[in-house]
């Protein structure tokens, strides 16, 4: 088996994740739609399925991406470490399989995409033990091959990852900080402002990481400017406030001009033809994420949106729309032409669905914040709207199983 076969075999995993994660989505919508359904699948009501839909999505559909990731960056696939590379990915799905029977049984840490609890915990981190073993195991036989900043800046990777199943256990317990923060009821424009910089490192990380040849347009000061926004999150989150601080409403505005700078940092880079369309669909989920995360952080938005289905709209803009085209881009690149073709084949699909998603749960959100006469009355614009967002899930749903079949029917040729 090569690199690239492992590369594919994790791929693989992930869209069966993708595949599962919409199907109990799909099974939450009808619930929303037509709650009487609740009675064929009892015990496992809305509440059971709510952590296996979040988790499977993140843990699974896009985590498993940034798996592949490493283990290319790690060139694990490689004569001896391609056991070891399989032993790791299978150790994680089973240790997500774990997690999902756990949630259905109705066991929770009752912290959302936080909800390991007891045996399944363990597991998790036992699996993540493993893929840091499989890693550092082909970081030793692969260091003669890489440069000197090569070979230390992928230990400096290891030392920061070995800190991940430790942190994982820490941050799960309800002990270590509260599932609701009563104090705010949410996060802050700077907390916000950290979580998106790490997406944007992983932008300007990922052109050099996967060799694409090139120019890349003022790289250094891109990083200084990252470096400076960092410093501005810590100050921020250190002072504190809600959407209604000029600061805060400031702070979360130093995303705005990475809309124009990730696509003007790549612009000279040499793209393979086949990953285009996905790198292009991710910028454009990019763009629209931060403007319109922006301005929903602004206080008479949040003020009408909070708590309604408008952040169910913002959700799946940031995971099913950009999260989703991110992890599609970064496979496609280091997967090679065919995986990318797989996953342009009805894209336009799949982009249509999610966005008619967005649309549908943002007018939702914005009517259900006039009044909360909706509780009592259930009204018309209410039910269709749920209509439609079941209906744009089916479909995403069926293109995720082509993907999936797709995937496979490769795998048998190659
Ligand atoms: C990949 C990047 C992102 C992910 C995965 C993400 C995900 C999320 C999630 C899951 C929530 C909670 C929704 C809920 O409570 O129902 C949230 C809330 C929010 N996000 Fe994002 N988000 C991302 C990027 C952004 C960006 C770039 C902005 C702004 C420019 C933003 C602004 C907000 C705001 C204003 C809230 C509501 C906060 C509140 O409840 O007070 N997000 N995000
Ligand atoms: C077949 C497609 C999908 C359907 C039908 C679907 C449906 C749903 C439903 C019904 C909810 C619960 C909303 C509520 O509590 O009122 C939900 C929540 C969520 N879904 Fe999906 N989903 C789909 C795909 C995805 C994908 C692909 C992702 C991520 C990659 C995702 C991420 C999330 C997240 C993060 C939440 C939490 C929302 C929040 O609390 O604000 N979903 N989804």
């Amino acid at each position: 088996m090569s690199k690239n076969n492992v590369i594919r075999s994790a791929i693989c995993h992930a869209i069966f994740w993708l595949v599962l994660g919409n199907a109990v989505g799909l099974l939450m919508a009808s619930l929303l739609s037509w709650p009487e359904c609740g009675r064929f699948i009892s015990p496992f009501n809305y509440g059971r399925l709510a952590p296996v839909h979040l988790n499977v999505q993140l843990y699974g559909w896009t985590s498993v991406p940034l798996i592949a990731w490493l283990f290319y960056l790690f060139d694990l696939g490689k004569a001896r470490t391609t056991l070891l590379a399989e032993i790791a990915l299978w150790s994680w799905s089973i240790a997500l399989g774990i997690g999902v029977y756990s949630w259905l049984m109705g066991s929770s840490s009752g912290k959302i995409f936080l909800d390991w609890n007891g045996g399944a915990l363990w597991c998790f981190m036992l699996a993540q033990v493993i893929l840091w073993i499989a890693l550092f195991h082909a970081w030793y036989r692969g260091q003669a091959h890489w440069t000197f900043s090569g070979k230390w800046s992928r230990f400096a990777a290891l030392m920061f990852l070995a800190l991940v199943p430790l942190s994982l256990w820490i941050s799960s317990s309800p002990d270590t900080y509260p599932p609701v923060n009563r104090s705010t009821g949410g996060p802050t424009g700077a907390s916000l402002l950290g979580s998106s910089l790490i997406v944007i490192a992983m932008l300007l990380v990922l052109p050099r990481s996967i060799g694409i040849k090139g120019h890349l347009w003022q790289e250094k000061k891109l990083w200084m400017l990252w470096c400076a926004e960092f410093v501005a999150f810590i100050l921020l989150e250190w002072r504190g406030g809600s959407h209604h601080s000029f600061l805060q409403i400031g702070g979360l505005a130093l995303l705005l001009p990475w809309i124009w700078l990730i696509p003007r940092m790549w612009r000279d880079l040499t793209w393979s033809s086949a990953v285009l369309f996905w790198k292009n669909s991710m910028l454009l989920w990019w763009l629209i994420l931060v403007l319109l995360g922006w301005l929903e952080f602004l206080p008479s938005v949040l003020d009408r949106m909070k708590f309604t289905n408008g952040l169910v709209a913002h959700s799946h803009l940031a995971m099913a729309g950009f999260t989703s085209a991110f992890v599609i881009f970064v496979s496609s690149v280091i997967g090679g032409e065919r995986i990318a073709r797989q996953f342009t084949s009805r894209a336009w699909y799949w982009h249509g669905a999610v966005m008619g998603y967005i649309i549908a749960m943002l007018i939702c959100g914005w009517l259900e914040g006039v009044s909360y006469e909706w509780m009592s009355v259930n009204p018309f614009w209410r039910i269709m709207l749920y209509h439609v967002r079941f209906a744009c899930g089916a479909v995403m749903f069926v293109v995720s199983i082509h993907w999936y079949v797709a995937m496979m029917k490769g795998n048998k040729r190659s």
